[in-house]
């Protein structure tokens, strides 16, 4: 059970791309005044353009390149040396776009929190919303779990819905998709920071004080 006192927990974060939400996190920490600290944000790639904008903020940055790497563990090793350079409590996956090793996700068990765009387990993988038009389910949506070495599996922490509405394409419903990944990400990363998240014996997930966890997408929002 984890510590609900006055800790201060450090949270590293991973993306590969524009990083809108790794702003809505780092946003949230600071103004809703969350007992953490974003310690870094850590890129897959040298051009991510949320690198830009973590940097303004006065965070610490570092890009890895795969290409620079032999092989997806060596990669993978050299990305928890520098995760590790900044003693996380949690490492948080914001749209980073890289299947990660066994021995990396293990290294980081219980501590690993990914965001997918679907309402797992439909839809693991990539190209989710249009994936989601080619089945035509009529309710899409987010996932915010805990990783385990099963690609866009684990534990989950909080989900996201939306409608899919006649002449969605999938960039229409990416976008109303993200909407509410601004919301549930957020809320998810901020138990955590609270320490009110646990993994139960039957790989569930326990957050004191029972909140809501699924979030609902409105046009109004
Ligand atoms: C998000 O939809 C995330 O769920 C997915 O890729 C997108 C990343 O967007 N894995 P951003 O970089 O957070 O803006």
């Amino acid at each position: 059970m984890p510590e609900t006192s006055t800790t201060t927990r450090r949270i590293v974060i991973l993306i590969s791309g524009r990083g809108s939400n790794m702003q809505a996190l780092v946003e949230a920490c600071r103004q809703q005044g969350w007992p953490a600290s974003i310690a870094a944000v850590i890129a897959s790639r040298p051009d991510a353009a949320g690198l830009e904008w973590a940097a303004a903020q006065g965070i610490a940055t570092a890009a890895l390149y795969h290409k620079d790497y032999a092989s997806r563990e060596a990669f993978d090793a050299a990305l928890a040396a520098e995760i590790d350079l900044h003693a996380p409590d949690y490492v948080i996956l914001a749209g980073f776009m890289r299947v990660l090793t066994p021995g990396f996700v293990n290294r980081y068990s219980g501590r690993l929190v990914n965001i997918h765009p679907s309402l797992l387990p439909a839809f693991p993988g990539l190209h989710t919303h249009a994936q989601a038009l080619a089945t035509g389910v009529r309710v899409h949506g987010c996932t915010v779990h805990f990783v385990t070495p099963v690609l866009d599996h684990g534990p989950i922490i909080a989900q996201g819905c939306v409608p899919v509405l006649a002449g969605d394409t999938p960039e229409m419903l990416a976008e109303r998709v993200l909407e509410v990944e601004h919301q549930a990400f957020p809320t998810a990363v901020r138990w955590l920071a609270e320490g009110r998240v646990t993994l139960t014996n039957d790989h569930r997930v326990d957050v004191q004080g029972d909140p809501d966890r699924l979030f609902t997408w409105s046009a109004a929002a």
